[in-house]
C-alpha cells in the first residue's frame, strides 16, 4: 500500500467492493460485504477516509469528490444486490421485460356454428323465426306424428340411437326415447303448440348410426323449415329455397327439385343445387328433402287441411358449409384440429 496513491486506493476499493457484492450469494454474505466496505466504525471505507490527511491541500477537493462518488455507487450497488437476493428465484428467470412478447391468437367460432348463425340471419329476413326442439325425442314426434308407421324401415332399432340408459329408459307409456334422427320433429312440436299461421326454422343436431365417410357422419346438423297458412304452395317453397341458396352462395346458384318420397309430405322432392363452377358427370349437390306437408299430418296436430296448406324442408347444414368453403371431408368438422379450424 505504501506506494499506492490515494486516488489509486479509491479505485481499488471500488473494484474490490463491486466484485465482493456480485459474489455475495445470500443475505449473510452481503451483510459481511457491507461491514467490510461500508462499515461506519472500521473497515475499508474508514481506511480510505483516513487517506485524506496525506492528500496535498490542492487535491483534497478532487479526492473528496471521488471518495463520495465511489461511496454512493457502492451503497447503490449494495441496495440493488439486496433487492435481487430477496426476489423469489422463479421470478428472476420468469420475467424479462426486454424479451419480445408472445402474440395472443384470437379464436373464432366453429365453421358449423358460423353457418348456423348465417342461416338463421338469412331466414329471419324472409320472416322465419328460429325455434329449438329437444335432441332427445320420443317415437311419437320422431315417427308417428310424421306419418312413419311402425313397420317403416326408418324405425328399425339398428337405424336409430334408441336410449336405454339407466334413468331414461323410455318416454311415457309405449313411447320410447331416442336421439332424434331428423329436425322434422320440431315441425310437429310447433304445430302442436300454436295455431296457424306458422313460419319457423329450427337448426340443430341430429343422430343416425350411418357409416362415417367423407360425406356422412353419425352426428350432423339440419335446418328444418316450415310454413303453414292459407294458400301456401309448392311455388312458395321453391322461391324460399332458391332465394335462400342465392343469399348464402351468390346469385349464380340454381336449385332444382327431383320427385322423391317422404311419409310426411305429399308431393315430396329432393332439393339439388348447381353452381356454374361445378363440373363432372353429375354437377348437382343434394342438399335435402322437402315437400308439401301431408294433410294427414296437419289433421293429426289439429289443423284443418281444408283451411291451410304448408310446405316443409330439411337441409343438411354440413353439406352446404362444405360446398361454400371447399371442404372435401365432413370428418374435418369434428376432429377439432386447430390448424383446420383457424382458417375460418
Ligand atoms: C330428412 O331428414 C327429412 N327430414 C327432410 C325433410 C324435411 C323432407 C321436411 C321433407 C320435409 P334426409 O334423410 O334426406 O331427409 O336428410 C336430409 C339431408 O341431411 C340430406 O340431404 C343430407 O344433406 C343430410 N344428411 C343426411 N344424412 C347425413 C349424414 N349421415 N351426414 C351428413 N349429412 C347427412
Amino acid at each position: 500500500m505504501a506506494d499506492t496513491t490515494p486516488t489509486e486506493a479509491v479505485r481499488a476499493y471500488e473494484a474490490d467492493a463491486v466484485a465482493a457484492l456480485s459474489a455475495a450469494s445470500d443475505a449473510d454474505a452481503l451483510e459481511q460485504v457491507r461491514i467490510t466496505f461500508l462499515g461506519k466504525k472500521k473497515g475499508r471505507l474508514k481506511d480510505l477516509q483516513g487517506l485524506m490527511k496525506s492528500v496535498p491541500n490542492e487535491e483534497k477537493r478532487a479526492f473528496g469528490q471521488a471518495f463520495n462518488e465511489v461511496k454512493n455507487r457502492v451503497e447503490g450497488l449494495l441496495n440493488d444486490r439486496k433487492a435481487e437476493l430477496e426476489k423469489p428465484a422463479a421470478a428472476l428467470d420468469a420475467f424479462d421485460i426486454t424479451l419480445p412478447g408472445v402474440p395472443l391468437r384470437v379464436g373464432s367460432r366453429h365453421p358449423v356454428s358460423q353457418t348456423i348463425a348465417e342461416f338463421k340471419e338469412i331466414m329471419a329476413r324472409f320472416g322465419f323465426a328460429a325455434v329449438e326442439g329437444p335432441e332427445i325425442e320420443d317415437e311419437r314426434h320422431n315417427f308417428e306424428a310424421l306419418n312413419i308407421p311402425d313397420s317403416h324401415p326408418a324405425r328399425d332399432p339398428l337405424d336409430n340411437f334408441y336410449i336405454a340408459a339407466a334413468g331414461i329408459t323410455a318416454g311415457e307409456g309405449d313411447n320410447p326415447l331416442l336421439l332424434r334422427s331428423q329436425t322434422s320433429t320440431v315441425q310437429i312440436r310447433m304445430m302442436e303448440s300454436q295455431p296457424p299461421p306458422v313460419r319457423i326454422v329450427s337448426l340443430g343436431r341430429v343422430y343416425r348410426p350411418d357409416s362415417i365417410d367423407a360425406t356422412h357422419h353419425c352426428m350432423f346438423h339440419q335446418m328444418e323449415g316450415l310454413m303453414v297458412g292459407p294458400g301456401v304452395t309448392m311455388a312458395n317453397l321453391k322461391t324460399v329455397l332458391s332465394q335462400f341458396a342465392k343469399a348464402y352462395l351468390g346469385d349464380d346458384v340454381t336449385i332444382r327439385f327431383r320427385p322423391s318420397f317422404f311419409p310426411f309430405t305429399e308431393p315430396s322432392v329432393e332439393v339439388d343445387l348447381h353452381w356454374p363452377g361445378m363440373q363432372g358427370d353429375y354437377p348437382w349437390l343434394e342438399l335435402g328433402g322437402a315437400g308439401m306437408v301431408d294433410p294427414a299430418v296437419l289433421q293429426a296436430v289439429g289443423y284443418d287441411p281444408e283451411e291451410v296448406t304448408g310446405f316443409a324442408f330439411g337441409l343438411g347444414i354440413e353439406r352446404f358449409a362444405m360446398f361454400r368453403y371447399g371442404i372435401t371431408d365432413i370428418r374435418r368438422l369434428t376432429e377439432n384440429d386447430v390448424r383446420f379450424l383457424r382458417q375460418f
